[in-house]
């Protein structure tokens, strides 16, 4: 069976795309679902960080790594070499498995810019994930960069499902209607549609009059995309991300740990329901 693919996408940056893309894989693999984690974030790496790979990937330059999957040699090589795919997807010990980011990306944006037919420039990632993934996993996460891309594009085409994580702020209900825009502009431009399948608050304290309020405005906005869960404020995020791993395994999570914890569960299970997996 094919298996479920959504990707995090704002466009905008540090609303929480990687910290939901870790932690929304972690709890779906304690839900059950075998995930997996697709960085196409950039070289700086940040969705390995969370998951204590960062070190060990920037001491050594990874062949093949999520860029060679892009490139038409990609059939020769799984034909050639055996271990492929055993060498480009690592298991973590939080949960999920990832292929992580690599530095030639860039460069791969700039070659995809030459090619003219859509379904060849956009549709690379969902071809090799339906060939060469889909049966190994339930899930499929891709966390994409804050901005538009030939990258961003492959991930959206590759997902069709948009979770977007909005952080609240002067500017929040413009970022909202900027990824509308943009979903109306793909479908325009390269008839493909990509539905808004989750609006994640995050950075949101339901308990407070402030957070309700950004709750209220994005319920009423986004009715059906809105997740049920919204993500508190939490210093031990931050502190997780820093000792290389995701709030469930601190050895004390904090209040507002745990509360994120069982949002991003909570939220989780929902997505599921919203790609229409689950019993
Ligand atoms: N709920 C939260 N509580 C506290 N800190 C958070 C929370 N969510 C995210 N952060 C912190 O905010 C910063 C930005 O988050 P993150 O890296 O997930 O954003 P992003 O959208 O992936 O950014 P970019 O566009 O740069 O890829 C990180 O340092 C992260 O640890
Ligand atoms: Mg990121």
């Amino acid at each position: 069976m094919a298996a479920m693919r959504a990707a995090l996408f704002l466009d905008k940056g540090g609303v929480g795309k990687t910290t939901g893309t870790a932690h929304l894989g972690t709890a779906l693999e304690k839900e059950g679902y075998r995930t997996l984690l697709i960085d196409l974030a950039g070289k700086q790496g940040d969705l390995s960080k969370h998951f204590g790979l960062w070190e060990e990937l920037q001491a050594e330059d990874r062949w093949p790594n999520i860029a060679t999957t892009f490139q038409d040699e990609w059939s020769i090589v799984v034909e050639k070499l055996d271990s492929a795919l055993e060498d480009l997807i690592i298991e973590t010990e939080e949960g999920p498995d990832i292929i992580p980011a690599h530095g030639s990306l860039d460069g791969l944006d700039a070659v995809l810019a030459n090619i003219d037919e859509p379904a060849e420039r956009y549709g690379r990632l969902d071809a090799f994930l339906t060939e060469y993934v889909d049966d190994d996993y339930d899930v499929i996460l891709l966390d994409l960069p804050g901005s538009t891309s030939n990258i961003a594009y492959n991930g959206l085409w590759a997902a069709r499902n948009v979770i977007a994580p909005v952080r609240p702020g002067p500017f929040e209900a413009g970022q909202a209607a900027q990824l509308r825009q943009d979903l109306d502009d793909i479908h325009e431009e390269q008839g493909v549609t990509i539905e808004l399948t989750m609006v994640l608050l995050n950075e949101v304290d339901e308990r407070t009059k402030a957070g309700r309020r950004y709750l209220e405005e994005f319920a009423s906005e986004y009715p059906d995309a809105i997740a049920p869960a919204q993500i508190p404020s939490s210093q031990d995020i931050q502190n997780a991300q820093m000792d290389g791993t995701v709030l469930w395994s601190l050895e004390r999570p904090s209040k507002t740990a745990q509360r994120a914890m069982a949002a991003y569960e909570e939220d989780a299970r929902a997505l599921i329901a919203r790609l229409g997996g689950g019993n």
